[in-house]
């Protein structure tokens, strides 16, 4: 595809993510048991963590959106400040760019000059070439590089991906990273089987970028896709929180939760349904565009403190002892629940 052409569409990605209205994450039929005797100090309350051997300020990343352009550029700067002051992770937009334009390198590597120590992800498809991954990785000194998984959008494109075979792509980046890798979904969800699968050939870390947030493949009919398709494309997947179910019990692996996390209860929900990390991505666009740095910067040091705060009232020291918290499910996440469960034992 040529450069102007992805420009253009990243620019597009930007402005229609900004006006998606919000969807439905699953997390309203989990519902989690407070304790009346909780039996914690606020003072005390621990948000630090660490992932892929990194400390972290608190459980949370901000999931990859863009690069390649000027406007990327600013973005990724403004979000690395963020990201470093608040001692959080920070994830940049694929780097499959950099391929065609290599002068776009830069829209990437500003993130790492600005943030010099912090939790960084590159990010590419599983069809971009090594090439293009080893210059991204190197020069963003990240700490590991997510791979996503976007069939439904690709399908929705008009110039999207036909060919969905990406397992020995992803085999291949894996041995020739530098870096590990993550795989992650872009808001459809990742389901177990296929979690499984990547397992099998090595991965252990994951993404679930569920549906309920951001939603690609109304996006790309509003640029105009593959109409033929599109009334049911989005629909598709698994929401954040089936996901985070389907996904339990699988030994052995790091979870991301992102896909439509808008609320500190929301993040609590994730992380007593097992995820490590908590991820945004259009949540925290809309605040930077609305709000600018500093607006995003104070919003998600409030979201933060909020989040301390429901551990404190969930009987909560540190993260960890999240996956204490007993819930209940309701509805169709109760169902979901338990017929994955009985048909993977
Ligand atoms: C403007 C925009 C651009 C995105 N670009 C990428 C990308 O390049 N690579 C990727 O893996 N995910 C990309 N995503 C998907 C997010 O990383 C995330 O998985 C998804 O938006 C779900 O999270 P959300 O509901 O909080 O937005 C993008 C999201 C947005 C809003």
């Amino acid at each position: 595809m040529a450069d102007e052409e992805r420009a253009k569409r990243k620019r597009e990605h930007l402005e229609l993510a900004m006006k998606q209205t919000d969807g439905d994450n699953g997390f309203d039929e989990m519902e989690l048991i407070r304790p009346a005797l909780p039996e914690t100090k606020l003072s005390q309350v621990d948000l630090s963590t660490s992932f892929l051997a990194h400390e972290l300020k608190a459980p949370i990343l901000i999931e990859a959106m863009t690069g390649g352009t000027d406007e990327a550029a600013k973005i990724n700067e403004a979000l690395s400040r963020i990201a470093r002051d608040l001692g959080i992770g920070l994830a940049l937009g694929s780097c499959s760019i950099v391929e065609k334009s290599p002068e776009s390198l830069s829209s990437f590597t500003i993130a790492r000059k600005v943030n010099r120590k912090g939790l960084l992800f590159a990010n590419c498809s599983p069809t971009t070439p090594v090439r293009a991954i080893r210059k991204t990785v190197k020069g963003m000194r990240a700490d590991a590089l997510q791979i996503h998984l976007n069939a439904v959008q690709e399908m929705a494109m008009a110039e999207g991906d036909r060919d969905l075979t990406w397992l020995e792509h992803i085999g291949n980046i894996r041995m020739s990273c530098p870096c590990p890798i993550i795989v992650k979904e872009v808001g459809f969800g990742l389901d177990r089987r296929s979690v499984q699968r990547l397992v099998e050939i090595g991965v252990d870390t994951f993404d679930i970028g569920g549906k309920g947030g951001t939603n690609f493949a109304q996006i790309e009919l509003e640029r105009g896709g593959n109409d033929n398709h599109l009334s049911t494309l989005a629909d598709l997947g698994l929401t954040t929180a089936e996901s985070l179910m389907d996904l339990r019990g699988i030994k052995g692996i790091n979870i991301i939760a992102s896909g439509g996390i808008r609320t500190p209860l929301d993040t609590l929900k994730c992380l007593v349904g097992g995820a490590n990390l908590v991820g945004m991505a259009g949540s925290v666009l809309k605040v930077l565009k609305q709000e600018g740095e500093e607006g995003c910067r104070a919003y998600l040091a409030r979201f933060i403190e909020e989040l301390r705060v429901l551990l404190c009232l969930f009987g909560c020291q540190r993260i960890n002892d999240a996956k204490k918290v007993e819930y209940v499910l309701h509805g169709k996440l109760r169902e979901f629940a338990e017929q994955r469960s009985v048909r993977h034992g």
